[in-house]
């Protein structure tokens, strides 16, 4: 069985899917990896280092891998040259892709979608959502650090004292959590608040405060939040007006998934923000948490930046390929036997994270 790892092709994508390591891992259990030329160069992997571990370099590796890995979804394009009956391992987001999910079925490829993995204890190490979370989480508390015109610890010098930054971060799931950590070793007083009140301890373990706003929302499937009601909604977005006001940076990262990312920073709350601070849009992606959000763009709204710049896992490209190679190479280990593609539906893992087979839509 042939493994190859594709080059990235979308605009700005750095990551690769397989590293090194994780190539050198496939060879010694008998798979053969071919991987694309230039795969990992701009991840600084280069192709000598996939060679001493065992993998071949192609100039393309489709059509002829029987698993092809990539991180973002294929083009029409990669589409065409996927082989009937060849697998496909990526970031597929099959329930906002539909044309692209029925594209796949009718070529005949069997594709598995890393942001599909159940989040169920056996599945951790293949939780790519959760991996690229953390390095999104991480690098927006260092965006929001960076455009602040403010130190984030408190200082004291012989030129004065200053006051430390106050960071709100809304939404304290895997990035959030990881943005307040992150907030927290800079130095910055760190508020938080989610709608699910089981993560008011992991907040508080961090050293940032829970925002108490008397708004709770329900935990979905897979420990996900579902919709506030429209009420719960309008008073969250509130009180959330009021903290923003006293806070230097605000970095939003609540989703819900399925849906577009709940709006929980108004223009209303964006303008009573002093001029200079700095609002970080991780959701922006899914069309934002604040209604000043431009996805791809850094915007100042009434002298407050905000930023909603998209796909922060590709600018720290060496750790985030290192992250989601593990997954990939863990989802892998769990559907490879002997040397071969074993797919059992009645496994929960396999069922469901793969989207088509047979040329039939599995899941969309
Ligand atoms: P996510 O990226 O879908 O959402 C981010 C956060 O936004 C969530 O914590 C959610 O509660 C929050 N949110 C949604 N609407 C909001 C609103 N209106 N106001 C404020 N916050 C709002 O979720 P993520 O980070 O991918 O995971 C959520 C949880 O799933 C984790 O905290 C964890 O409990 C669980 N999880 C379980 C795993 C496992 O068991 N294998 C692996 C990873 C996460």
């Amino acid at each position: 069985m042939l493994v190859g790892v594709a080059k990235e092709t979308a605009a700005g994508e750095r990551r690769v899917a397989l590293v090194p390591d994780a190539v050198g891992r496939l060879a010694g259990s008998g798979v053969d990896v071919a991987v694309e030329k230039s795969a990992g160069a701009e991840a600084s992997f280069a192709d000598d280092a996939y060679e001493r571990e065992g993998a071949r370099i192609a100039d393309t590796v489709l059509p002829d891998a029987d698993v092809v890995c990539k991180v973002q979804a294929p083009s029409e394009e990669e589409i065409s040259r996927l082989r009937s009956g060849s697998t496909l391992i990526a970031f597929l987001q099959p329930l906002v892709n539909a044309e692209l999910v029925r594209a796949l079925a009718e070529r005949g490829v069997t594709s598995f979608s890393m942001d599909s993995i159940p989040r169920i204890t056996r599945a951790q190490p293949m939780d790519a959502l959760s991996s690229q979370s953390t390095v999104a989480g991480y690098k927006g508390a260092l965006l929001a650090a960076t455009h602040l015109g403010k130190f984030f610890p408190m200082l004291t010098t012989a030129a004065g004292t200053i006051a430390p930054a106050k960071v709100l971060v809304l939404g304290a799931g895997v990035a959030g959590l990881q943005a307040i950590a992150t907030a927290r070793r800079l130095g910055a007083v760190v508020s938080a608040f989610d709608v699910r009140p089981v993560v008011k301890e992991q907040v508080e373990s961090l050293g940032a405060t829970f925002l108490e706003l008397d708004v709770e929302g329900a935990e979905g499937v897979g420990g996900y939040a579902v919709a506030l009601s429209e009420d719960q909604h309008a008073r969250e977005q509130e009180l959330i007006a009021r903290h923003a006001q006293e806070s230097d940076a605000v970095i939003t990262t609540a989703l819900i998934p399925g849906r577009p990312a709940p709006l929980l920073v108004t223009d209303e709350a964006v303008q009573g923000m002093r001029s200079g601070s700095v609002i970080v849009d991780l959701a922006a992606e899914a069309g934002g948490n604040c209604a000043a959000t431009e996805p791809g763009k850094t915007v100042v709204r009434n002298g407050v930046i905000v930023i909603g710049e998209l796909n922060l896992p590709s600018t720290m490209p060496v750790h985030a390929s290192q992250m989601y190679s593990r997954n990939v190479l863990s989802l892998l280990s769990h559907l490879i036997s002997n040397g071969e593609l074993v797919l059992d539906f009645e496994d929960e893992i396999t069922r469901e994270t793969c989207v088509t087979h047979d040329g039939r839509v599995l899941k969309e």
